[in-house]
């Protein structure tokens, strides 16, 4: 049956994860009707496979590492173990929480969620089932999957995805994790913490390698301590599957012997199967091709999230959602800068970073200027006991265009950082404000008192 009787609605949303259902929520409250096709649950990647129930993890690994360091503050304490089955309760009860709570915020904008897997049948049309649902503009968000490599097959069981890791009903007594992005380095954490012996194997020459080599290099010292062995530019060759785990070999030669294999080498476009082509969307490798106005080829289809090339973060999704439901109803909103988004990596200790890195300013800007303060000057970081720094990468008499940090608790800086990269605020500007006393916010302050010429607890 197709809805085309009672005529097109404003906006036909394919895929309801961050992408999808912020677009929907920003469209209705704008005034546009709105049909959100999805075929699992609203709240996508994010909230049911991704960010959420691995800060969960996380938070429950910062316990275990309480637990364990509680000697160090002057506190005797036991560690029983991990009841794995109550961990994932605790998880699941966050994500359901949440999802409850999305769903319904959903329903009560009006927006018709459609349950199915939709197709795109026509540069205005998604066909879900027997049902075709017109309108006179589509957004494509269904997202990504957790990709592998050729040849490398995933059995689920020995070697496995994120998807499989967050499910898991026991601690591994020891894992090698392929990859170390935010996926590898958060799950290599988790595990270190819970008491497995844990392995990376990274093709290129440094843990996390798109954030600034400072960064880079703290955390890799800060997993060293944590006894997370590492092998970095190193390439993996293949696994195989034993009665006791997997075996992973190096194109050096090296082998490794695990129980489990996490396999974390980035995320693919979910596109295929879906008509995407066959209506001529542009596509490459699967990744559908947008403009600057996350438009496609084809005028009526927009495509945002996972999906198009770029950054794969729910913040940039949420973003992209509500910039596309503004343009569709008549606003100009402000174009996104990609290069100002903050990105985090949960692992303890965490990586914060926004802006340039002190190698893309070079690259863009010739000459630049950096600071690193460390956080052994900080006094809530001494409280804490935790290591890292706060790099600054700025322009010579010019504005903040990158802040980079390591250490625990680093993220929630992230948003003071924001502000600083994103209104170009020169180093005084930063230095004028007086930051509360004793927070690991004071860091940033003094990083930037330091840049400014008039350091006060810093060295040398
Ligand atoms: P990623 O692309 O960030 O990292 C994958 C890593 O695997 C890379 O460092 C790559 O060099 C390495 N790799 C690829 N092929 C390899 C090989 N043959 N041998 C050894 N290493 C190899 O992807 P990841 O970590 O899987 O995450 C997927 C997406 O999800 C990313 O965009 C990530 O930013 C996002 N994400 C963000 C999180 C956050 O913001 N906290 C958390 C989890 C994921």
């Amino acid at each position: 049956m197709a809805d085309s009787a009672a005529g097109p609605v404003d906006l036909v949303i394919l895929g309801g994860g961050s992408g999808g259902y912020a677009a929907a929520l920003r469209a209705a409250e704008l005034g546009l009707s709105v049909v959100l096709i999805e075929k699992d649950k609203l709240g996508g990647t994010c909230l049911h496979r991704g960010c959420i129930p691995t800060k969960a993890l996380l938070h429950s690994a910062e316990i275990v590492d309480n637990i364990n360091d509680s000697e160090t503050f002057g506190i005797r304490s036991t560690f029983d173990g991990i009841d794995m089955a109550k961990v994932n309760a605790y998880k699941d009860s966050v994500v359901a929480g949440l999802f409850k709570g999305l769903t319904g915020l959903v329903n009560s904008r009006g927006i018709e969620v459609v349950e199915g897997t939709g197709r795109l049948v026509s540069p205005t049309a998604v066909a879900v089932g027997d049902r075709v649902v017109e309108g006179r503009h589509v957004l494509l968000a269904t997202g990504s999957y957790a990709r592998t490599l050729p040849g490398l097959d995933i059995d689920h069981e020995r070697v496995i995805t994120s998807d499989d890791a967050l499910v898991l009903d026991r601690v591994p007594a020891s894992v090698v994790v392929l990859g170390a992005g935010a996926i590898g380095c958060e799950f290599a954490s988790v595990w270190r913490s819970y008491g497995a012996e844990v392995t990376i194997v990274e093709a290129l020459a440094h843990l996390v390698p798109l954030e600034d080599e400072s960064s880079s290099k703290l955390l890799e010292r800060a997993f060293r301590k944590r006894g997370i062995a590492q092998h970095l530019g190193a390439r993996f060759a293949g696994v195989k599957t034993t009665d006791h785990g997997v075996t992973v070999s190096l194109e050096s030669g090296t082998t490794i012997e695990a129980e489990l294999l996490l396999v974390a080498v980035g995320r693919g476009p979910v596109s295929a199967g879906l008509g995407y082509e066959e209506v001529g969307i542009e596509t490459d490798r699967g990744y559908v091709l947008v403009d600057g106005d996350l438009r496609t080829n084809i005028p009526t289809v927009s495509a945002l999230g996972d999906l198009r090339p770029g950054l794969q973060l729910a913040h940039v999704g949420f973003a992209e959602g509500i910039y596309v439901a503004e343009r569709l109803a008549g606003l100009r909103p402000a174009p996104l800068d990609y290069d100002n988004v903050p990105r985090v990596t949960y692992s303890h200790p965490e990586v914060a970073s926004v802006g340039l890195t002190a190698a893309a300013a070079r690259e863009r800007h010739g000459e630049i200027r950096t600071l690193t303060y460390n956080l052994a000057g900080n006094g809530k970081a001494q409280i804490l006991r935790t290591a890292g720094a706060v790099t600054l990468v700025a322009l010579p008499d010019g504005p903040v265009i990158g802040v980079h940090m390591v250490g625990d608790r680093v993220g929630e800086l992230i948003a003071e950082a924001q502000l600083i990269t994103n209104w170009e605020a020169l180093p005084v500007d930063v230095a004028q404000l007086i930051h509360p006393h004793p927070t690991l916010s004071e860091a940033l302050g003094e990083a930037h008192l330091a840049l400014a010429g008039k350091p006060l607890h810093i060295h040398g």
